[in-house]
């Protein structure tokens, strides 16, 4: 009985990588009990594996947590090839399709005609304010030239992805796993590749990186209707799109275009955000542009120092000042966008137990 409520306490503790109860990923090889002491064998996905602190410290907690359990008797290893090769496959049959045509994952792309109208620091708040709304969410960074999202997250250089297996576990910030061409080369380092290259890069971020049964996996596009819009374009049809403008009636035309290249893929352009609104760059930038595509106004987000700088910080307004207005606009998107999506509160896990 004890034993069972052991278990039942580990099921409750999540990898903090892969996002799934221990118990499902076969990280809890055997449990016993005898008088009020928990024998506990834990085995971790690989070897100097960067959650296992945290793994021991929340198994500790649940299992000590248990009534009638004074002392845990903690034995922590390692997969043995097999075990992994068997878990990756698991993973890997979920995930396949994870962000294919039936998937429940909501997914954004935000685009822009322009460079420089706000897209990646509106993507990394959005993301954030939709984590702390309790939702599983991804962010892709899809701009491989001009990435920027690992720093307006706060992710250092020592951020990188685990490779479990063929399998890349995405680091995460503020609740968000991202994954960024910048985790894998030199700050240094100009990226500069041609079509497919870029193409199978994009696509590798959707397949091999294992961001696991997200709610909202949003892509920050680099500005334009260049390859990686194509190609996002081409692996992510059913994707919603948001285009990003400024106020500036000028802009229009560009913005527009981008919108209209994400539907002849067959992608659904949901809306524009208007971003830096205020007196200085003119008005009606944002409605022109929704009214060209017959599409929402979603947001109007002001002008911010703190949003600006909190960027620069890689401490993200929407979690440092709240009420800051910007945030405040961004926060209030984060909930428009939500409720667009299907009840993702009833869904089922993936992986059944066995
Ligand atoms: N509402 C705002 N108020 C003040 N500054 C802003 C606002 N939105 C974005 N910025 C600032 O504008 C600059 C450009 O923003 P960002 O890099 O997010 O744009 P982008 O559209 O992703 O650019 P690119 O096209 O180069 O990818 C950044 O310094 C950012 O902090
Ligand atoms: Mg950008």
């Amino acid at each position: 009985m004890t034993a069972e409520a052991v278990r039942a306490a580990l099921g409750r503790v999540l990898d903090p990588e892969i996002r799934r109860p221990i118990t499902e990923l076969d990280m809890v090889r055997a449990v016993s009990v005898s008088g009020d002491v928990a024998t506990v064998e834990l085995v971790l996905t690989i070897v100097g594996c960067p959650a296992a602190d945290t793994i021991e410290r929340d198994v500790r907690a649940a299992v000590l947590g248990v009534a009638g359990i004074a002392t845990l008797d903690l034995t922590v290893g390692v997969m043995t090839v097999p075990e992994r090769e068997a878990l990756v496959a698991r993973l890997r049959g979920t995930r396949t399709t994870q962000f294919g045509p039936d998937t429940l994952t909501q997914i954004y792309a935000i685009t822009s005609g322009k460079g420089g109208v706000g897209k990646s620091t509106l993507t990394a708040n959005l993301a954030v304010a939709l984590a702390a709304r309790g939702l599983k969410v991804g962010l892709v960074d899809a701009d491989v030239f001009g990435f920027s999202i690992p720093g307006i997250l706060g992710l250092g250089p020592e951020a990188r992805p685990t490779k479990v297996g063929d399998l890349m576990m995405p680091p995460s910030a503020h609740g968000v796993a991202v994954i960024s061409i910048g985790m894998f080369v030199d700050a240094s380092t100009a990226v500069s590749w041609r079509g497919p290259l870029l193409h199978r890069t994009i696509q590798q971020f959707l397949t091999d990186v294992w961001f696991g049964d997200l709610d909202v996996l949003l892509l920050d596009l680099p500005p334009g209707t260049g390859d990686v819009a194509i190609s996002i374009g081409q692996l992510l049809p059913h994707a919603s799109v948001v285009v990003v403008t400024t106020p500036q009636p000028a802009a229009a035309d560009v913005a527009e275009r981008s919108g209209l290249v994400a539907r002849q893929t067959g992608q659904t352009v949901v809306g524009v955000v208007e971003n830096m609104t205020g007196e200085l760059f003119g008005s009606g930038g944002g409605d022109a542009v929704a009214a060209r595509l017959g599409v929402p106004v979603l947001a109007r987000i002001p002008l911010s120092v703190p949003l600006r700088e909190g960027g620069d910080a890689g401490a993200p307004v929407v979690l440092a000042a709240p009420t800051d207005p910007a945030a405040a606009a961004i926060l209030a998107l984060a909930d428009t966008l939500a409720a667009r999506g299907r009840d993702l509160t009833s869904r089922k896990l993936p992986l059944a137990p066995r």
